[in-house]
């Protein structure tokens, strides 16, 4: 298993997939594991996360995502959801507005670097159209749909893209 940074390293946006190759349930509970692992505010969680296995769910997100095919390509992809509601009991207006966007986020961003610790490779996908998601997945109303995670065995080594210096986003005080 590589060490954190290793796995930081590695982890590169992939959108071509290997199409016979599925993945193993076993390491798909252990991505999500990880995904709820991430903190949250008040522990609470505010999110669902949605795993979308069937081909016809996965070609409605294709549509709902401006026909970015590689979706439907993976064979999972998961679609991560605030739920406002369940912040909001405890936070207000905070909690529903931004605390469900970041616990959702971050449980996103953790699912993305277990998928490269798990031998596989993933694209974040943030440019859909909400409703159409919600109209794909029939999801329930309030949850909002925030990030799709395409998942899958790479079919491609993509080149390291790059990063802004470190001192233009820092600031040392
Ligand atoms: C909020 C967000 C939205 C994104 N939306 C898309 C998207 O809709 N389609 C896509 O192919 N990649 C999307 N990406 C992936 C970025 O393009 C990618 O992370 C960036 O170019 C850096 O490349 P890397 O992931 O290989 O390091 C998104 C990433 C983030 C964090």
């Amino acid at each position: 298993m590589w060490d954190f940074f290793t796995t930081v390293r590695h982890r590169h946006s992939i959108r071509k997939y290997q199409p016979d190759m599925p993945v193993d349930p076993t390491k798909l509970h252990a991505i999500l594991e990880m995904a709820c692992a991430a903190p949250s505010a008040g522990d609470l969680q505010s999110y669902r996360i949605i795993v979308v296995r069937d081909r016809a769910e996965r070609e409605a997100l294709v549509y709902a995502a401006h026909q970015q095919t590689f979706i439907a390509e993976a064979p999972v992809c998961l679609v991560f959801c605030a739920d406002p509601a369940r912040s909001e009991t405890a936070f207000g207006e905070r909690g529903a507005k931004l605390y469900s966007v970041q616990d959702t986020t971050i449980a996103a961003a953790y699912a993305q670097l277990a998928v490269v610790a798990a031998g596989m490779g993933s694209t974040w996908v943030g440019y859909f159209e909400e409703n159409k998601v919600r109209e794909a997945l029939g999801l329930e109303p309030g949850l909002i749909p925030l990030a799709l995670l395409s998942l899958g065995y790479p079919a491609e080594l993509p080149e390291p893209s790059s990063r802004r210096r470190l001192d233009e986003v820092v600031t040392w005080r």
